[in-house]
């Protein structure tokens, strides 16, 4: 892409080494802050204590039921974990009506049981005892394995009388409320601890579970010395605890004022939950889309595009009005587009503007562009995953990776692992895993490792 203004607008997306350094920095001491019970209360990132103290080694056994909410869809699983690392999973994809996504907790709770209830009869397995862990992908204080408190929405979801409340004791009153006797819920997790566990069943070095689905956010193997609001007996018994980082919420201080831009002001207006998750809504698939969307818009204003089109005024029409036309899936599609003839870019302007005939300037421009919007959201995942690779410091660490924009998009691996080597400490190795069902499989390992304890 040669055009110079183009790049020149395009500028603030880009992130130099300085301003990545700056926020490997500021990231670092919010999690130390986070960690620590003086601070705790103003870190951004929370770092939640999971509660869940052992990885698995291979030999859990039995089957589980998992339910995984937060993502794109909501999932109903049944793991039978076989020992040898081994796991079959068979799985249900539920709808969210929308009206539920925005209506009460009992609503919600109560659609999740009826979903579990159709599975399990689908299934033939209500007869006998089944244990379940439930992945529920939302900032949560955790005061037990079994206890976790909503501390708020994220990602769209607002369902009223919920915030503050104990998720684990509203699934079981609905599962009650339905007579499914034979289910206990016996552990609650996030989809990153998920991801830590399902990729630790397999990899005994994996320390760091990372999710660039939806929203974004990390979860890794920390020292309990380090952790002061862990309670004391759980320090004797055991070295190690898994922390939710919660780092979506990284700059919700003021921290990455400078710089997030205009768009990412723009996008954050725009969402129910302003102010909040500003390092999430830099970087997931819940908000890429819109950036390029806002970004071509003032672009196409600035005639730095579709200069030759015939239809500019209705491209900019569109743009304008249509928030959210443009999918972060789109991003993807782009950037796995091949050189010369630009097929996807080509469909995809298509398919927003209805223009026949399309420039290939504007397919090169549209391409810089998605670059340079996914470019910056992997930096920044970079130099957190630094901080926690190197905060780890073992000599090997591997990470394990789940959601769509890190699956679907064809870069997103390579542009992380670029910026990762600047950060890593030297003489620390790091491998990117990608997981397989997480949230199914993860939860069914936490369930396995509690019913161990139990
Ligand atoms: C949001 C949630 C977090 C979750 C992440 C990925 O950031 O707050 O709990 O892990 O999305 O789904």
């Amino acid at each position: 892409m040669q055009d110079p203004r183009l790049k020149e607008f395009m500028k603030e997306f880009t992130l130099s080494d300085s301003q990545l350094k700056e926020v490997y920095n500021r990231f670092g001491n919010e999690i130390r802050k986070g960690l620590n019970k003086d601070t705790h209360a103003k870190a951004d990132t929370k770092c939640f204590i999971t509660y869940v103290q052992d990885l698995p080694n291979g030999d859990e056994r039995g089957k589980f039921l998992a339910l995984d909410l937060g993502g794109t869809n909501f999932r109903v699983l049944l793991v039978t974990l076989k020992g040898h690392h081994d796991a079959t999973i068979v799985s249900n994809t539920y709808p969210i009506p929308q009206e539920i996504l925005v209506g009460t907790g009992e609503q919600l709770f109560d659609h999740i049981a009826k979903c579990l209830d159709d599975f399990v009869k689908a299934q033939q397995v209500g007869e006998s005892y089944l244990p379940l862990g439930f992945t529920f992908s939302f900032p949560c204080v955790q005061l037990g394995l079994k206890k976790s408190m909503l501390v708020r929405w994220t990602k769209g979801f607002q369902c009223s009388n919920t915030e503050n409340e104990d998720v684990g004791r509203l699934l079981k009153e609905a599962i009650a409320r339905r007579g499914n006797t034979e289910i206990e819920v016996l552990a609650l997790l996030n989809d990153t601890t998920g991801t830590l566990m399902s990729c630790a069943h397999r990899n005994a070095n994996c320390r760091i579970g990372l999710i660039v689905g939806t929203g974004c956010n990390a979860c890794y193997v920390e020292n309990v010395d380090c952790v002061d609001l862990l309670e004391p007996e759980l320090k004797r018994t055991k070295k190690k605890v898994i922390i939710n980082v919660e780092w979506g919420a990284f700059g919700d201080s003021g921290l990455l004022e400078f710089v997030r831009t205009d768009y990412d002001r723009i996008v954050d207006k725009m969402s129910p939950n302003i102010g909040q998750q500003l390092y999430e809504k830099m970087i997931s698939g819940m908000y890429l889309g819109e950036l390029v969307r806002l970004a071509l818009h003032k672009a196409t204003k600035e005639n730095l595009m579709f200069l030759r089109s015939a239809n500019k005024n209705k491209i900019l029409e569109v743009l304008n009005k249509e928030v959210g036309c443009f999918k972060t899936e789109m991003l993807s599609r782009i950037e796995a587009d091949t050189f010369p003839d630009f097929t996807n870019t080509k469909n995809i302007l298509k398919e927003l503007f209805g223009s026949e005939k399309v420039n290939i300037e504007d397919c090169q421009k549209l391409r810089f562009m998605c670059e340079c919007v996914a470019q910056r959201a992997a930096n920044l995942v970079a130099v957190g995953l630094a901080g926690l690779v190197n905060r780890i410091n073992e000599p090997n660490v591997v990470i394990g990776v789940d959601g769509s924009v890190y699956k679907h998009h064809p870069k997103f691996d390579a542009y992380m692992r670029v910026t990762m080597r600047k950060f890593v400490t030297p003489g620390i190795k790091f491998d990117i895993m990608l997981s397989e069902d997480g949230s199914g499989r993860g939860a069914a390992l936490v369930a396995a490792v509690a019913s161990r304890q139990k």
